[in-house]
């Protein structure tokens, strides 16, 4: 096994030298940055293609964009060694343009992840929240199927109440819900090379964060089993916001600054993608050993960067705003030391990538 994953070469060699990342320092957490259409997504996917190939850990890829739909198909025309051992890797893609749904068991929720999707609080919502709580006892005898009819059965005023709620809300109407069928916590005990979480296929993002929620719940309940995965979140200020609104917004933010702060020792490592620094919290952002920069024409997020992340000097933080589509500065423990690079060729299709304007 290659501990050097090759990434694409340098920008200042002469002889185009081949750049690298440490495989062995994806133990520890990445922040990946730039602007819009930098190539983020794009120089993602070389990387994780890499990972594929030269390691056994584990993917987790929760993608609201649908931009890893296709991680598992070859681009037309690869036919190196690459791909061929690509193809026999297996990916597993969840979700609308996935091969299985991506499908979450209500009743398997943890009590507060419940509450927070049915915006039950503990001391506004006092009796709900305390028939939730009670219902855990009971949880795993409901019939998943049928919870609104389950809870109309029980004739309480407060059984009532939460029927009530889940239906006004609109809760029992969503897509998400397994209703006895496969949760996704199912597929993710099988650890595949790569699991690809399709967010974009929702109709609204309420369910999109819910389903991020109980894929990072379940891998959190597990930690104990100390299984390595490579948790990729792109756009990941969706899911890790510094001013999160909603209960479930607060949840993911707490999950994965706590998967930051704790996941190492249990292998829980996070590669965050975001467009700007300033639009992930706090908290999650400082805890990255990693950096890969792509183009970013900001002065203050090219500060705020800097005082982050220490370990990348600031003569190379700058050069980022001249970077062109597919240039990237790599600074932290997964390099020798600071580089820029010129991204290589992805092998794998890409999913969703810009919409062409038409031409007559
Ligand atoms: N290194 C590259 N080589 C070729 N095309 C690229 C490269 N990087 C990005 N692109 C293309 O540019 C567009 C935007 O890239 P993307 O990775 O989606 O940007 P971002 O995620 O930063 O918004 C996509 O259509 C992608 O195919
Ligand atoms: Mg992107």
């Amino acid at each position: 096994m290659a501990a050097e994953l090759p990434i694409g070469t340098l920008l200042e060699s002469v002889d185009r030298a081949p750049a690298h990342v440490l495989a062995r320092k994806l133990n520890r957490h990445t922040f990946w940055c730039g602007q819009s259409g930098s190539g983020k997504t794009y120089a993602l996917g070389v990387l994780l293609e890499q990972v594929m190939l030269e390691t056994e850990l584990p993917l987790v890829i929760l993608d609201p964009n649908s931009d890893f739909v296709r991680l598992g198909e070859m681009r037309a025309g690869a036919h190196s060694a690459s791909a061929e051992a690509l193809r026999s890797r297996d990916v597993r893609v969840l979700g609308k343009k996935g091969d299985h749904d991506l499908k979450v068991q209500f009743t398997e929720l943890p009590l507060k992840s419940k509450a927070a999707v049915a915006q039950i609080d503990p001391i506004l919502d006092a009796e709900e929240y305390n028939q939730l709580l009670r219902l855990e006892d009971e949880v795993h005898t409901i019939d998943d199927r049928d919870l609104v009819a389950f809870l109309r059965g029980k004739g309480s005023v407060v059984h009532d109440k939460l029927a009530n709620r889940l239906e006004n809300l609109g809760i029992t109407e969503w897509d998400l819900w397994a209703w006895g069928g496969r949760n996704v916590g199912d597929h993710l005990d099988e650890t595949a090379d790569a699991t690809v979480l399709d967010l974009g296929g929702f109709p609204t993002p309420a369910e999109s964060r819910a389903a991020a929620l109980a894929v990072l719940d379940h891998l959190w309940a597990r930690r104990e089993e100390r299984i390595g995965r490579l948790i990729v979140i792109d756009e990941a200020h969706n899911l890790c916001r510094p001013d999160p609104a909603t209960p479930v917004e607060r949840l993911l933010t707490e999950r994965i600054v706590q998967i930051a702060a704790e996941g190492r020792k249990y292998g829980l490592w996070l590669l965050l993608s975001t467009q700007r620094p300033s639009k992930v919290h706090i908290n999650a952002l400082s805890q990255c050993d990693n950096l890969a920069l792509m183009r970013m024409s900001s002065p203050k997020d090219l500060a705020e960067l800097g005082d982050v992340f220490g370990y990348a000097p600031a003569s190379m933080l700058e050069r980022s705003s001249s970077f062109t589509q597919g240039q990237a500065l790599f600074a932290g423990g997964f390099v020798d030391s600071p580089v820029l690079v010129q991204m290589g060729a992805r092998i794998t299709e890409e999913g969703g990538s810009d919409v062409a304007v038409p031409l007559r």
